[in-house]
């Protein structure tokens, strides 16, 4: 409530949403996941329940009351305090290279182009191949602009985007965006 222009929500996202969020995590092997965004930390119990033990759990949140609350209520997350755009410095002081899964529930339309740009580009230097984003999108969101100019650096970044939902059972209601990179690009490493 103290902070409208960060947080981005009205309610908590529902387990509805955070389950579906959560499904790109794999449940197999010692995979590693990072959640932008964790807020209350709704998302982050999702991605515990799915995560396989031996798997690694980063949460990266810019609110530092949140960042408390979540080193608090869940002693079990590594909570990175800080912006999403830092993302690829954050991992390398963590000393992780690259990420299984990368799950948002980040308020996108509150950033500029810039910064969705930034962020997205930064997720996706991270993101292993055949590695998932996911990304909460509430259908208030959806009218405007910067949710268009959000859409489009998405299809911009990964080769392949899907949608999941809506969920009704949240609020307001919502979808989940995924994108994926099938083949490294000719640029990139293996
Ligand atoms: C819409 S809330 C979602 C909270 C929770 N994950 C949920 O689904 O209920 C967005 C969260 O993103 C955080 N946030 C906003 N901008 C951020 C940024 N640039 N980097 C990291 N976290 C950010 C906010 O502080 C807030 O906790």
């Amino acid at each position: 409530m103290r902070n409208p222009h960060q947080l981005g929500a009205i309610a908590p996202s529902s387990k509805a949403v955070a389950c579906l969020a959560a499904s790109v995590v794999p449940n197999t092997g010692e995979a590693v996941v990072v959640e932008l965004g964790a807020g209350g930390g709704v998302i982050s119990d999702a991605i515990r329940r799915r995560l396989p033990p031996g798997g690694r759990q980063i949460a990266v949140e810019l609110n530092d009351g949140m960042v408390r609350h979540l080193r608090r209520s869940r002693p079990w997350l590594e909570v990175i305090p800080g912006d999403a755009g830092d993302l690829g410095k954050f991992l390398g002081q963590a000393g992780v290279t690259q990420v299984d899964a990368v799950v948002s529930s980040l308020p996108w339309t509150l950033f500029d182009e810039q910064h969705q740009k930034r962020i997205l580009d930064e997720v996706s230097a991270v993101l292993a191949v055949g590695g998932t984003f996911s990304t909460v999108i509430t259908l208030a969101a959806m009218p405007f602009r910067r949710f268009r100019q959000f859409r489009a650096l998405l299809k911009g970044t990964f080769t392949t985007v899907g949608v999941l939902g809506p969920v009704w059972l949240n609020v307001p209601p919502a979808l989940v965006f995924t994108a994926s990179t099938s083949c490294p690009s000719p640029g990139r490493v293996a």
